[in-house]
């Protein structure tokens, strides 16, 4: 059996909406307290409006008044061990520190698991404009 926040993940690709593509993805994401929120890719005929599945959880979680992420599943129709793209990893970034727990599923059993930290060792922060404010402030 795989682990629960996986089978949430995959259950949520069942409504990715994806005539485009054809790719569906499902994300899940455990909250610091332990709430659980998921999220499908939208696609749209413009393109570039589409949603992709890691951004529908997080503002799934946020809009319900959670800031703080430990453990994200991501999975794809595919079966691939499909990763958050790189617009993805700085979004959970803005909401996890570099341990956030990535489990990438290749359906049935496998699963990869990644550190957010390798996955985007660097990133832009609240941390980065704070310090650039202060900076500015001691001139
Ligand atoms: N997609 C996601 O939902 N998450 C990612 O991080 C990778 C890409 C979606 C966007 C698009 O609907 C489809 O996968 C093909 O790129
Ligand atoms: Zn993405």
């Amino acid at each position: 059996m795989p682990e629960e926040l996986v089978t949430r993940a995959r259950d949520a690709l069942e409504n990715a909406y994806v005539p485009y593509s054809e790719y569906s993805v499902g994300a899940a994401l455990r909250t610091a307290d332990g709430e659980v929120y998921v999220g499908c890719n939208i696609e749209n005929a413009n393109y570039s409006n589409s949603l992709h599945a890691e951004e529908v959880a997080v503002a799934e979680a946020v809009k319900n008044g959670h800031t703080a992420f430990e453990r994200v599943a991501v999975t794809s129709g595919a079966k691939d061990g499909v990763t958050p793209c790189g617009m993805c990893r700085q979004t959970l970034a803005e909401f996890a520190d570099e341990s956030l727990v990535v489990v990438c599923d290749e359906g049935g059993e496998e699963t990869t698991e990644y550190a957010l930290g390798e996955l985007l060792p660097d990133t832009i922060s609240l941390d980065t404009l704070n310090a650039a404010a202060a900076a500015r402030e001691g001139e």
